[in-house]
C-alpha cells in the first residue's frame, strides 16, 4: 500500500506529520523540506528517490515502495547542540523498528542495526535555523535489492526478521516516537536518553577507527560524543565521523 495522505493522515496522533507531503517519486525528501517555511513537524515522504543521499556524501538507494523514505522539519531553539539530534533520531528509529523484537543496536552516532545488519540510517542537514532530519528504513527489500559495500552489511526488516511491518503503521509509530524523544531532549537535553542509547551501543568494547583516531570504543558521553580509549591508555572524545569497526552483532 502506498503511503499517501489518505492512508497516513488518519493514523497520525501527534504534531509530527503535519503537514504531510507525499510524492510517488522525488530527487530526495531532504530537498522537499530544505529552505522550507513550513512549521516544525512538517514531513516529506516518498515511495522512491532518484538521488537519495546518506551520510558522508554516500548515495542512499531504494527500491520503490519497499522502504520508509522520510524527512522531518525540526526547528530547535537557537544555541542548542543540534548535532545531538543524530542520537535523538537514531534512538527513536531503533525503538520504532524493534517493537516486539530484540533490541535494535545503534552504531554511533545513528546507524540502526538488527542482527549485525544496518536496517536504517539518519541524515541531518541544517540550514537557516532549521534542521531537516532524514530517515531511511529498509523494510521489504530482498537479497540483491540492498546496497553492497557499506561499513556494515545492509539488511531489511523483512530479511532480518522474516516479516515486513505495515509501512503506514511503522511510519506513524516512528513519527510519534521521534516527537516524544525530541520533546524530552528539548526539555532536558540528552540526559533522559543516555541509558537507552548506551544499552544499544554496539561499539562499546570494539576496536574502532574514526576521524584519524584508533582504539577501543567506550560509552556515549553525556554530551553525545563517543569515548575512545587509545592504545596508550589515554581517552579522547569523538564528536563526528564514520566509525570503522570489526564485525558488529
Ligand atoms: C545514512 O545512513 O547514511 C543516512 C541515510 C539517510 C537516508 C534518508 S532517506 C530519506 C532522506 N532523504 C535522503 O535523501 N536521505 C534521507
Amino acid at each position: 500500500m502506498l503511503l499517501t495522505p489518505d492512508a497516513v493522515e488518519p493514523l497520525l496522533r501527534g504534531r509530527f506529520g503535519r503537514p504531510y507531503l507525499w510524492s510517488e517519486s522525488c530527487t530526495s525528501t531532504q530537498n522537499v523540506l530544505r529552505g522550507s517555511v513550513l512549521p516544525e513537524g512538517a514531513v516529506a515522504v516518498t515511495e522512491h528517490q532518484t538521488s537519495g543521499r546518506g551520510r558522508e556524501g554516500r548515495p542512499w538507494q531504494d527500491v520503490a515502495g519497499k522502504s520508509l523514505l522520510v524527512s522531518l522539519l525540526l526547528r530547535p531553539p537557537a544555541g542548542t547542540p543540534t548535532q545531538q539530534l543524530a542520537l535523538v533520531a537514531g534512538l527513536a528509529v531503533a525503538e520504532s523498528v524493534e517493537q516486539d523484537r530484540d533490541a535494535a543496536g545503534i552504531k554511533w552516532p545513528n546507524d540502526v542495526l538488527l542482527e549485525g545488519r544496518k536496517v536504517a540510517g539518519v541524515l541531518l542537514e541544517a540550514s537557516e535555523g532549521a534542521v531537516v532530519c532524514g530517515i531511511g528504513v529498509n523494510v521489504a527489500q530482498v537479497e540483491g535489492e540492498l546496497p553492497d559495500g557499506g561499513a556494515v552489511p545492509a539488511g531489511s526488516l523483512l530479511g532480518v526478521t522474516g516479516s515486513a511491518p505495515d509501512r503506514a503503521a511503522l511510519l506513524v509509530s516512528l513519527l510519534e516516537i521521534v516527537e516524544h524523544r525530541y520533546d524530552a531532549w528539548r526539555r532536558s537535553g540528552l540526559a533522559p536518553l543516555l541509558d537507552e542509547l548506551e544499552s544499544r551501543n554496539v561499539l562499546r568494547g570494539r576496536r574502532v577507527e574514526v576521524g584519524g583516531e584508533a582504539g577501543t570504543a567506550g560509552s556515549i558521553a553525556a554530551d553525545g560524543r563517543l569515548t575512545l580509549e587509545r592504545d596508550d591508555g589515554s581517552t579522547v572524545l569523538v564528536g563526528s565521523g564514520e566509525v570503522q569497526a570489526q564485525q558488529l552483532d
